[in-house]
């Protein structure tokens, strides 16, 4: 460490200013508390943690950082001349991204771990840091301790990466596995959840898929170089899964995970979070409890597979301590890391025009010939039946399916048909098949 290249006023130190001190920001602290010795050594640069913004600053936290490095005034932090990366670990849009512009407008390099900033304000921001030449990275906005961008954006800037698919929320995974497990409702599992400290008091940006769907822009635009919002992914949530399903989906050989896909074809992407119900024998399928796990698909790598503990302090930590060394470096070797992200030349496929498998459960009149009708009703908007199951209850049947690959628009032009079938009594479940075709 006596390498005399200077950032800030220090010798291989590089200056932080830390906003935010909650979850992942203490856990930084503490990480660079115990490591910073060892990160300084195999990394080559000491990191110090100079200034923590937060809101309450009078708060004892019992962190191993001396109390007047602590300040209520973030502003304060961004525009110290002292400070050469500001990390942003407040969460939420503002005071978020005016913090981080102005950050980097005063020439600071940012790391951040925020996705709904990203997946609203990505471009703003990456058009911000191309400007003033620093560097932006978000390791820890995807999949927390996953190392997952940077595989991403380096490693596989060779590959033409066509599809992204996962479970990228480990609120909703734990959640789907007390359903499946315990034969729980998703009201149940998210009390549960709730107990254990998984989900927030309003679980409603999990279970609603909203985080899932910020987390698939992320990695469609980065993946595929392309222009995607939080907005542009198609969303549903796991609220209406019930443990009927469940023990439908396990009885005929499938588990039922919210995913989060995306896809590239030609020059259009395709973007969408959902229940979908997958092979029991698919590695997706034995992904319990909170982990998350994203397979990355290319025709030169085939599949790759990232699994892991998607969030939690220590393991979010590391990711933003990865991305802090990379910042750093490249602040002390005058170079800057992979600039903006998208290119913006790919069109977002609506999704009547994306295709899928689906299954579909209904409970219809118990008289001869109704399957025949409905069957009828698949065959004229082109939709093909890999399997049909019929079952009988007093005067009530039910009619399970499971197409072929089918247009999404003819599917629901298909489900809107069966609907006003006299026969048809209501539609029990509706849910994609992910991994098959
Ligand atoms: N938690 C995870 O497992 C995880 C995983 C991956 C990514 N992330 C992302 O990391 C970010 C931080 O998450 P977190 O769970 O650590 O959040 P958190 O526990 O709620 O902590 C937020 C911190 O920001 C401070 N803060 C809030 N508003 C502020 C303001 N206006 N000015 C200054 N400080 C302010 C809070 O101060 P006080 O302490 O005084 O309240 C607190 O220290 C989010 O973007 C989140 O999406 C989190």
């Amino acid at each position: 460490m006596t390498e005399e290249r200077t950032v800030g006023s220090d010798a291989r130190t590089v200056r932080v200013g830390l906003l935010g001190s909650g979850t992942v920001g203490a856990a930084v602290i503490r990480l660079l508390d115990e490591r910073g010795d060892d990160v300084a050594r195999r990394a080559g640069v000491r990191l110090e943690i100079s200034r923590v913004a937060v809101r309450d600053a009078t708060r004892a936290r019992g962190l191993p950082l001396p109390a007047d490095r602590f300040t209520d005034d973030p502003a304060a932090v961004v525009e110290d001349p002292g400070i050469d990366v500001v990390c942003e670990l407040i969460g939420g849009v503002e005071p978020a991204r005016d913090l981080l512009l102005r950050a980097l407008a005063s020439g600071k390099s940012v790391v951040t771990g925020n996705k709904e900033l990203l997946a609203a304000h990505g471009e703003e921001l990456f058009a911000a840091a191309d400007r003033a030449g620093g560097d932006l990275y978000f390791e820890a906005a995807v999949a927390g301790g996953i190392p997952l961008i940077r595989p991403l954006r380096e490693s596989l800037a060779g590959e033409r990466v066509d599809r992204v698919l996962g479970i990228v929320n480990g609120t909703t995974n734990f959640i789907l596995t007390q359903m499946s497990e315990h034969g729980w409702t998703s009201d149940e599992a998210v009390a549960e959840a709730q107990r254990l400290g998984f989900a927030e008091a309003d679980p409603t940006a999990d279970v609603e898929g909203y985080d899932a769907a910020a987390k698939c822009a992320i990695l469609a635009s980065v993946a595929f170089g392309a222009r995607v919002v939080a907005g542009d992914v198609y969303r549903e949530g796991i609220s209406e899964v019930t443990p009927q399903d469940f023990a439908d989906a396990q009885r005929l050989g499938y588990a039922i995970k919210l995913l989060a896909i995306a896809e590239l074809e030609e020059d259009e992407v395709s973007v969408r979070v959902h229940p979908s119900m997958i092979p029991a024998d698919h590695p997706l399928a034995a992904v319990r409890g909170a982990s998350n796990a994203v397979f990355v698909e290319g025709p030169r790598i085939g599949q790759l597979m990232f699994y892991g503990a998607g969030a939690g302090g220590d393991p979010t930590a590391t990711a933003v301590v990865g991305d802090l060394v990379s910042v750093a470096r490249n602040l002390l070797q005058g170079a800057r890391g992979p600039g903006s992200i998208s290119t913006g030349a790919h069109r977002i496929r609506p999704m009547d025009d994306t295709h899928d498998q689906y299954y579909l459960k209904l409970r219809v009149e118990d008289r001869p010939g109704v399957l025949a009708e409905v069957a009828d009703r698949f065959a004229r908007n082109g939709i093909s039946l890999e399997r049909v199951w019929q079952e009988g209850f007093a005067d009530e049947a039910t009619l399970s399916f499971i197409t072929h690959r089918a247009q999404e628009g003819a599917f629901q032009k298909t489900m809107q048909e069966l609907r006003e079938l006299d026969a048809v009594h209501a539609v029990a479940s509706l849910l994609r098949v992910e991994g098959e075709e």
